[in-house]
């Protein structure tokens, strides 16, 4: 492995959003969704060149950008889009916001599977829908659509679906069939699909693919907005690059009447990452994903002898949904937090009693955290 992903990185001073909500304190930050490790080298050194040439004016898309993404796309997924059926955004949290606002009128619904990411929640409420959540199903600590649930929540004022895979928090790389299930109930209802995808290059399993859901059949893809960036993978969020891929010129259409005038263009620095991130880094991901596998491994490993803590099997992304309700705690985020680790609150997300841990550390700082749950719990 050529990069080293053992190494810390002192974050501080560097106005970080995850290390500096405990400055000052000992606590160890495994929250926010990003890693702490430097970017891919290709990265780097392209955003050195471009900040090196020191003229920021205003910047539109490489075309080579366009090209390499529909490359990707094609070889990892085959997936074959067209260049217009890229919007750009500054971020997937704009991405879902727009979409709620582009799809049917105020007072419509929004149905989402709980637990998910917080702004699926509040993202309805901007744009005057009401968000219709419905439980994910478990069962012997793995999660999925419930169908039944689904089909109790649907009524005629509902119009989109978003979805988040690969799944934050509980880690699923959504399968085909169950993909397929969906995208054929979401047809019956007639409603928009909403998939945001920003985990797609962190698919941990090795036997598992990331399936983006426009590419199941043409009908689906028109109907389906889908939302995709470079950040997570490369960790670069911080430069706020992503992309809608809408194929329908009538939703894209919509997509885009709803951004105008409100949403800014892509920076100029997050147009250069994104380009060397999907020429260049496709080494880096893999030796990113084998560290990631082995960290996986180990925050189930012990979370599993910890008492009353359970974890499900993470498929896909850096994050650990941990559950907590047998240990009785009330507070369980503020019970870590006071034992010096920093983990998101499961209720943010839709699902009181669980914590969320991001593994997107060196090794040695996750076995620190991992001993400070261990010792702090009775
Ligand atoms: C599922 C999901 N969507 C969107 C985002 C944030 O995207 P952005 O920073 O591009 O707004 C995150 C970050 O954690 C995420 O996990």
């Amino acid at each position: 492995m050529s990069t080293n992903f053992d190494e810390i990185i002192d974050r501080t001073g560097t106005a970080s959003e995850k290390w500096d909500r405990y400055a000052g304190r000992d606590v160890l930050p495994l929250w926010v969704a990003d890693m702490d490790f430097r970017a891919p080298p290709a990265v780097i050194e392209a955003l050195n060149a471009r900040v090196a040439h020191g003229v920021f004016g205003y910047t539109h898309p490489a075309e080579e950008l366009c090209d390499v993404i529909r490359e990707v796309l094609n070889g990892d997924y085959s997936w074959r889009i067209e260049r217009e059926w890229i919007v750009w955004l500054p971020g997937l949290v704009t991405g879902l916001n727009v979409a709620c606002r582009a799809v049917g009128d105020e007072g419509d619904e929004v149905l989402t599977a709980i637990p998910v990411y917080p702004p699926f929640l509040s993202a309805p409420r901007h744009a005057r829908r009401t968000a219709v959540t419905v439980p994910l199903g478990e069962e012997d600590g793995r999660w999925s659509l419930d169908f039944q649930a689904l089909e109790k929540a649907v009524t005629p004022r509902s119009r989109l679906f978003l979805l988040c895979n690969p799944h934050n928090p509980v880690g699923r790389a959504f399968g085909r069939e169950e993909l397929a299930r969906l995208a054929e109930w979401c047809a019956r209802n007639n409603l928009v699909i909403c998939s945001d995808e920003i985990h797609a290059g962190l698919v941990l399993d090795a036997d598992k693919n990331h399936i983006p859901i426009a590419t199941l059949s043409p009908e689906t893809a028109s109907r389906t907005i889908t939302l995709l960036a470079p950040s997570k993978t490369f960790n670069i969020p911080g430069l706020g690059c992503a992309f809608a891929v809408i194929p329908d010129p009538g939703l894209r259409q919509r997509f885009t009447a709803a951004m105008a005038g409100i949403v800014p263009p892509v920076n100029a620095l997050g147009f250069t990452a994104a380009l060397a991130a999907y020429q260049e880094g496709s080494g880096w991901q893999r030796e990113l994903l084998a560290y990631l596998r082995g960290n996986r491994d180990l925050v189930e490993q012990e979370v599993a002898r910890m008492p009353g803590l359970a974890v499900n099997h993470v498929e896909a992304t850096y994050l650990a949904w941990i559950d907590t309700r047998k240990t009785g705690l009330t507070d369980p985020a503020g019970f870590f937090e006071e034992a010096g680790i920093g983990l998101s609150d499961g209720a943010r997300f839709g699902g009181p009693g669980f914590v969320r841990l991001n593994f997107g550390c060196p090794q040695s700082m996750l076995l620190q955290a991992l001993d400070r749950m261990k010792t702090a719990l009775p």
